[in-house]
């Protein structure tokens, strides 16, 4: 059975602010771990065999450059869309629009973003992405943000769509799946 290799970017200067989107690069902390992921792809991984996917924006681009790769890139693959509130902060969203805060609290699955995704709509994009990569093909490593490996790995695992917006997807961390198994390699 073909393995998938999901990793999170290096942690971004976003989720040091606890900003919600943007398209911004790493912390000193995510550059760390692009180097460590470089480390872990070199002893672990056979590269002739494996395809390595981003998503398109900087932070996957730029862990994965770190780390020596040359991947795919997917739009597919792009963090959950937070239309109007891309570029606030959780506690602004909180603050400014508390109706809005409750009702993605209340329900984080169906809840869309003004202007934005759900949880729903990312599932049904990451759906998409799958079909086009076809992981039968070889082994697949891909690099990309919490919300989209929250729906793959829920995908992967046949969980039920109410438990992924719930997952906990850690930062610095290279998952393997293979069939029903997961594995979790804390790099830093
Ligand atoms: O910035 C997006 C986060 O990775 C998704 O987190 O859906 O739990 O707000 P959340």
């Amino acid at each position: 059975e073909k393995v998938i290799y999901i990793s999170r970017h290096g942690q971004s200067e976003m989720n040091v602010k606890d900003i919600i989107g943007g398209n911004g690069y790493l912390s000193p902390s995510g550059v760390e771990y692009g180097e460590k992921l470089g480390d872990f792809i070199a002893n672990h991984i056979d590269q002739e065999k494996t395809r390595f996917v981003t998503s398109s924006m900087n932070r996957t681009r730029q862990t994965a450059k770190l780390a020596g790769l040359d991947p795919d890139q997917i739009n597919d693959l792009d963090e959950i869309d937070a239309g109007d509130f891309d570029g606030l902060s959780y506690g602004e969203v909180k603050c400014r629009y508390p109706s809005e805060y409750e009702a993605r609290k209340a329900d984080k699955l169906n809840y869309r973003y003004p202007n934005g995704e759900s949880y729903v709509d990312l599932l049904k994009r990451t759906r998409r992405a799958i079909q086009n990569v076809d992981f039968e093909s070889c082994d697949n490593f891909l690099i990309i943000h919490q919300a989209v490996a929250r729906c793959l790995i829920g995908i992967l695992l046949g969980l039920s769509d109410e438990k992924v917006p719930q997952m906990e997807v850690p930062l610095h961390t290279v998952i393997k799946i293979q069939g029903s198994e997961i594995t979790y390699h804390k790099l830093l």
